[in-house]
């Protein structure tokens, strides 16, 4: 596997996959890299014949200084995972290779999608961030499949609209959620989780089931099903951000479940803030929130 760090690298290592008619994989990530990122980038390996993993931490994304700065980074065993995993190229670019002097341009989804759940926690800026920045991943790499994980299930949705409306030719392939052997969420950020509030982390799986349960009981109004979650998410002092019951498309506040659903959490945990997701449905709804059932739910 190879680092590249330009642009240009990127175009002539490229350049005679693409007229080769090589399918091209691309996994972003912000690295430190987890079972997460590895899962994206062993499924581009099944079905790509190139595969780049871009590893750049979006300063653009961050609204919070010292979030950005308390990033976890280690290229170096980025390196050596994303190699394992099977990519064939590590685009590793430096701030300045993403955002040169004059950058003035933003690539912006508008509308619910963007201003709901972390929109309106963390500001729509943030997803302003992530848009422009992988609009410029996919204009440089140029890949023919992008990898996302459904633990940004909102991410994913917001991706899918930017590549709709702007007709760009790549398709967005979104993979479950990774977790612990407990269920936690495979996140960057767990790191930062000291013992005692890695247990309570448990909390956001823990409410996703509550929710489950409640619907496999018979409950149909979400409002109850968000407050059989919140009281679990607060039984061990989580300080949630959300809980919301959404259309899973468009995001859209539910009332009733009548079909599918998106349950979304966020929660600080002592100082880190995380996420978590799970899908609902009246009829079957599968539970991913274990690692068990999580992997019944690949294909
Ligand atoms: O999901 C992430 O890690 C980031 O938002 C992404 C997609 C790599 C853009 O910086």
């Amino acid at each position: 596997m190879k680092t590249l760090r330009t642009k240009a690298e990127v175009r002539d290592a490229l350049g005679p996959e693409r007229r080769a008619a090589r399918t091209i994989g691309l996994v972003p990530t912000m690295g430190f890299l987890h079972e997460g990122h590895l899962s994206l980038i062993r499924a581009a390996r099944e079905r790509c014949d190139v595969v780049v993993v871009s590893l750049f931490v979006n300063p653009a994304q961050f609204n919070d200084p010292d979030d950005l700065a308390a990033y976890p980074r280690s290229e170096r065993e980025d390196a050596q995972l994303a190699g394992e995993a099977g990519a064939d190229v590590l685009f590793a670019p430096a701030p300045s290779a993403v955002y040169p002097p004059g950058f003035a341009t933003k690539v912006a989804v508008k509308g619910v999608l963007t201003e709901s759940l972390e929109g309106a926690h963390r500001g729509a800026e943030h997803f302003h961030g992530v848009t422009t920045v992988v609009t410029k991943l996919l204009n440089m790499v140029a890949p023919d499949v992008g990898y996302f994980g459904r633990k940004d299930a909102q991410q994913v949705l917001v991706l899918r609209r930017l590549v709709t409306d702007l007709d760009l030719p790549v398709v967005i392939k979104a993979l479950p959620i990774i977790r612990e052997s407990d269920g936690l969420a495979l996140s960057s950020r767990n790191v930062h989780l000291d013992a005692v509030h890695r247990r309570r982390a448990l909390a956001l799986p823990a409410a996703l089931r509550a929710a489950h349960e409640a619907v496999q009981a018979g409950e149909r109004a979400a409002a109850q099903i968000v407050r059989a979650a919140l009281e679990v998410l607060k039984r061990p002092g989580v300080d949630p951000e959300y809980v919301a019951l959404v259309n899973p498309d468009t995001l859209a506040p539910i009332t009733v479940l009548d079909g599918d659903a998106l349950l979304a959490i966020a929660a600080r945990v002592g100082r880190i803030r995380l996420i978590d997701n799970t899908s609902l449905s009246p009829i079957a709804a599968p539970d991913t929130t274990t690692p068990h059932a999580a992997a019944a739910t690949l294909t």
